[in-house]
């Protein structure tokens, strides 16, 4: 495993004491891509600004994040930053956010090789011109001249893609590299990402449909919980959760049969049972009290709906076979 996430939760300290992501526990394995999705404020951007130990000073962030072993949330500064840019690069929400408007484009890529590989400038620069022409962005070597602001939002985010590996990071994060670009331009995006097989990739989005082009496991966020963590095609053909299930029935290519679980306030989520609850049409009995994650066939779901027909919270055995985790195949 490349990336282990045990039981992180984030919560901030003032204001509301919102907490903003609760118990979420998720493997991934080298070269795996990952998408987490949910609805708006569900946790996702903090989920991986936590683990980048980039949340302000108010966040109370407990769990582990181990990253090949190592666990970056008591990491120390100097340490971490050996880590982040150099084997972790982070592309922020907001394509272009994350790009300086008063350098080059072509300097910006640069950049991460010039401070973790020590690369000269100049030898920077043309090794920018040649990763943007593996992205296929088109007349590069004027491109890698331009100033952000003369990119369209694709280009943007292509470039920030390619600044993030630049150093030969072995993961990307990525916060919805999709927002706001139109079809043709998250084809683009899509183009990049599939340039990236040697990576692992852990990718927020809102967009179902890139996340089912792009990713190989799917993690579903429900008011600030993961309710869901599976292959990215049992995802999409067979849902667990009734929240995902819900998801997916509101696509407009599946008729987009909006469940009332999608206009959320925060005070919806209060009270000790399953956060969905009050929304779903499977609700029963148990869902008064919060539910564990279960792990099935190798994959997790947090509704009782799984729990054992003793009412224990042994997972039950889902159409009659054993279950095993795919990646360890250990017996679950
Ligand atoms: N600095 C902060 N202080 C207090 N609460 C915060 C802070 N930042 C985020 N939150 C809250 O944390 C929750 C999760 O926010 P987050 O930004 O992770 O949502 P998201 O899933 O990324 O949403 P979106 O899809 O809109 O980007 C929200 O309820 C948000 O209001
Ligand atoms: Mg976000």
């Amino acid at each position: 495993m490349i990336l282990e996430l045990k039981n992180i939760s984030v919560r901030f300290s003032s204001g509301h004491n919102v907490q903003a992501v609760e118990d979420v526990n998720l493997n991934v394995a080298w070269q795996d891509k990952v998408a987490v999705v949910g609805e708006t404020g569900s946790g996702k951007s903090i989920l991986l600004l936590a683990i980048l130990h980039l949340l302000p000073e108010n966040a109370i962030v407990t769990g582990q994040a181990l990253f090949d072993g190592i666990d970056l949330l008591t990491l120390k500064r100097r340490e971490l930053d050996k880590i982040r840019g150099a084997r972790i690069s982070y592309v922020p929400q907001g394509s272009g956010n994350g790009m300086n408007p008063l350098y080059n484009v072509g300097f910006q890529v640069a950049e991460p090789m010039i401070e973790h590989q020590h690369v000269p400038k100049k030898e920077g620069f043309a090794k920018a011109v040649e990763l943007m022409r593996r992205f296929h962005m088109g007349n590069e070597e004027k491109l890698a001249r331009q100033y952000p602001h003369t990119y369209s939002g694709g280009m943007r985010q292509r470039a920030l893609i390619a600044m993030g590996i630049g150093a030969g990071a072995e993961m990307l994060l990525a916060d919805e590299p999709t927002k706001g670009l139109d079809e043709r331009r998250i084809a683009l995006v899509v183009e990049s990402f599939k340039l990236l097989a040697d990576k692992t990739i852990l990718c927020v989005t809102h967009d179902l449909n890139f996340a089912g082009t792009i990713s190989n496991y799917i993690c579903v966020m429900y008011a600030a919980m993961q309710v869901e963590y599976a292959r990215t095609e049992d995802i999409l053909k067979n849902p667990l959760h009734p929240y995902t299930r819900d998801m997916l029935a509101a696509m407009p290519e599946n008729g987009l049969n909006f469940n009332k679980g999608f206009a959320m306030s925060h005070e919806d989520y209060e009270g000790a049972g399953c956060k969905y609850a009050k929304r779903c049409s499977d609700c029963f009995e148990r869902c008064m009290e919060a539910p564990p994650l279960f792990n099935i066939g190798g994959r997790q779901v947090r509704c009782w709906k799984y729990a054992g027909d003793d009412g224990n919270d042994q997972m039950k055995e889902v159409a009659g076979r054993v279950y095993t985790d795919p990646r360890s195949d250990k017996e679950i």
